[in-house]
């Protein structure tokens, strides 16, 4: 075992970190951006290799941890389900025992929870979750930077959820509850939040709205998402017809507060979960967000592979 791993930290849902351990991070990622933004060089992953694994479709993600990696002297493994034995049915205990003995870092985009965790059980070096069925936290760490670049710390203030109770929705709970800030929710009725499942023990950092229009009221932050999430496209037909009235309009952000932000992990469907007027619009900060997660997730996988720096 290489030095240092000792203290090994996966990052598997958001509540993995602590409260003091994110404001670490977001200090970091400003300062690794603005050094990316003067063309510093800065590569204390130099020999260090990020194998990635992916088992569903991705263009920010594998972009992201790729670009980023190479970034900082690193260098990056690419593995898809259809590429590799995964898709063969070796089972993912085998996997994480073979490949974690390669490489330094694992970055896994999987369907299940329960199949990363079986992955990182079994693994000699830290895994980072890039999407399951039930979290994206390497999507909320980007969205939470950038509402700090923006506007500040989120702690007090209301994120307003329109749409699917699904993985991002899960992972935004969970934020709320580790930084202190409220989340307003809305979805169609039998695609609400299971918050056992999302993993809170504190209800009071959620409040449910039939309405998606009370859900957006003084919201400093208006976010959404796919109707239909990765592996669940059998469902896209009932879906739709379920959630036409959760499209985020100008409307909904006009009852938001007046310098509430719009957000959206992408891809997006304009006319479907956002109006084209509000994703393209002045209150959307969709391209920063995007661009963020490159910047967050490199100081995750410096703070995962080095600990805190100074
Ligand atoms: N937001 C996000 O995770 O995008 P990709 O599916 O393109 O990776
Ligand atoms: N909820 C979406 C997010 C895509 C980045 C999905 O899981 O497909």
């Amino acid at each position: 075992m290489k030095p240092g791993y000792s203290l090994m930290k996966h990052y598997l849902q958001f509540k993995d970190l602590r409260a003091e351990e994110y404001a670490y991070l977001f200090e970091r990622t400003a300062i690794i951006k603005k050094r990316f933004k003067n063309y510093e060089k800065y590569t204390p992953l130099a020999d260090r290799t990020l194998a990635m694994i992916f088992e569903k479709a991705s263009t920010r993600t594998r972009v992201s941890f790729e670009a980023g990696m190479y970034q900082m002297g690193g260098s990056v493994v690419h593995l898809t389900t259809g590429d590799s034995q995964l898709g063969r049915a070796e089972p993912i205990e085998d996997s994480a025992r073979v490949i974690s003995r390669m490489v330094d870092l694992v970055m896994i985009r999987t369907y299940e929870q329960a199949k990363l965790e079986a992955f990182a059980a079994n693994s000699r070096v830290p895994v980072i979750n890039g999407l399951t069925n039930e979290f994206h936290p390497c999507q909320i760490l980007a969205d939470i930077f950038t509402y700090i670049e923006h506007r500040g710390s989120i702690a007090g203030k209301t994120v307003a959820w329109v749409g699917d109770g699904n993985n991002m929705a899960n992972t935004w709970l969970q934020a709320a509850e580790i930084l202190g800030f409220k989340v307003h929710i809305s979805t169609p009725s039998g695609y609400e939040v299971d918050p056992a499942l999302a993993g809170v023990r504190d209800q009071s950092c959620f409040k449910s709205f039939k309405d998606p229009m009370d859900a957006c009221r003084d919201a400093h932050l208006v976010t959404t998402d796919v109707w239909t999430s990765m592996g669940f496209e059998a469902e896209n037909e009932q879906r739709r017809a379920a959630f036409a009235d959760w499209c985020v309009d100008a409307e909904m952000m006009a009852a938001a507060q007046p310098d509430a932000l719009f957000m959206h992990c992408l891809p997006a469907h304009r006319g479907e979960e956002v109006a084209a007027e509000v994703i393209d619009g002045p209150q959307s900060v969709v391209w920063d967000e995007a661009e963020n997660r490159m910047h967050v997730q490199k100081a995750l996988m410096e703070y995962l592979l080095l600990g805190r720096i100074g």
